[in-house]
């Protein structure tokens, strides 16, 4: 044990223990430091609050009853400090304080270790409430990464005022399918970021040919079929974005191979660019473009009908037009605030 800052491993997790009884402080530290924890000690909570001028443990392990400042005073003055508030807090007690343990329930400390503590129950404890702060940083990361891709795909999108929010209501059709098909959550975060990126190719796409409110020359509509190709070499490198490919790639083929870029057919298509195709020709049809007004409802899912085993994976297409057609009626009518 020691508190020596200057020999600061950050590899490993770093734990404070703030405990006055030098005995139980030792035997603590010492089984910390045999499962490869390094333990920073304090005598009280004012010497612990100088220690977290200097260091940001992951962890903090503190006694209750305490000389100078205790555990109680400790743990709220802490708390209050907003880049110390999200560290996980541990209390120790002894049998004999119902009370404090009561008062440090009610500030919401979750975890008590009482003593003696036992090494497996010190450990558990501890690694629990590592492994929850892991996974809350984990969704944390997950979620930016979310918003950055969702900045990307709108500021391509932005270029295009016509098809504004089409990003946004592609994705949440395209979730509810996957919900339709009790997408595994691992198949579900690649849905929401594949859905937003579908057509992130579209950045290699002139202005004059993507905000052209007339029909395309030939080679302008070359240019725009190469949109879903561009997408998948513009993301193919980030490793985390994988998943997205067969929505990037082949949400523009078609059932019957008729589609681009690949001239896939039937099921050589991936279900996800099935899928794909489905919500974001109903996204089309049910807005308005420049050229025309947002189709009729009836029109569209004649379209859909239509398009069942030509255009469209002809069960996608079935899901859809059972399961998603009246979610969305029912929104449009009932608009979510
Ligand atoms: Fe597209």
């Amino acid at each position: 044990m020691h508190a020596n800052f200057a020999r600061m491993n950050i590899s490993r997790k770093q734990i404070l223990l703030v405990e006055d009884n030098h005995f139980m402080r030792d035997t603590i530290a010492r089984m910390l430091e045999l499962e490869h924890f390094e333990v920073f000690i304090a005598e009280n909570g004012l010497d612990g609050l100088e220690i977290l001028k200097k260091v940001r443990p992951d962890l903090i392990l503190s006694d209750i009853n305490m000389p100078a400042m205790d555990g109680i005073t400790f743990y709220k003055t802490m708390r209050a400090i907003p880049a110390l508030a999200a560290i996980p807090f541990i209390f120790l007690t002894a049998n004999d304080a119902p009370e404090a343990i009561q008062e440090g329930r009610e500030l919401g400390v979750e975890d008590y270790l009482t003593k003696p503590v036992e090494t497996k129950d010190l450990l558990a404890i501890i690694n629990a409430r590592l492994l929850r702060v892991a996974d809350v940083q984990i969704a944390h990361i997950g979620q930016a990464y979310l918003d950055t891709v969702t900045i990307l795909a709108n500021s391509i999108e932005g270029r295009d005022p016509y098809t504004f929010g089409h990003v946004e209501r592609v994705t949440k059709y395209a979730r509810w399918m996957g919900e339709a098909l009790n997408w595994s959550s691992k198949r579900m975060r690649g849905l929401e970021f594949g859905a937003r990126l579908h057509d992130i190719g579209k950045i290699v796409v002139p202005d004059n040919v993507l905000k052209k409110a007339g029909p395309l020359s030939q080679s302008e509509w070359n240019l725009m079929q190469q949109h879903p190709t561009r997408g998948v070499k513009i993301i193919h490198e980030i490793k985390l974005l994988r998943e997205t490919i067969p929505y990037i790639l082949c949400h523009h083929e078609k059932w019957d191979g008729t589609g681009y870029p690949n001239r896939l057919k039937g099921e050589e298509i991936p279900l996800e660019g099935r899928l794909l195709a489905i919500v974001d020709v109903f996204d089309a049809l049910t807005t308005a473009r420049p050229y025309r007004a947002a189709r009729k409802l009836e029109e569209v899912v004649h379209v859909l009908r239509k398009g069942a085993g030509t255009h469209f994976d002809p069960y996608l297409a079935g899901v859809f037009l059972e399961k998603i057609l009246p979610r969305y009626m029912a929104e449009v009518e009932n608009p979510p605030a």
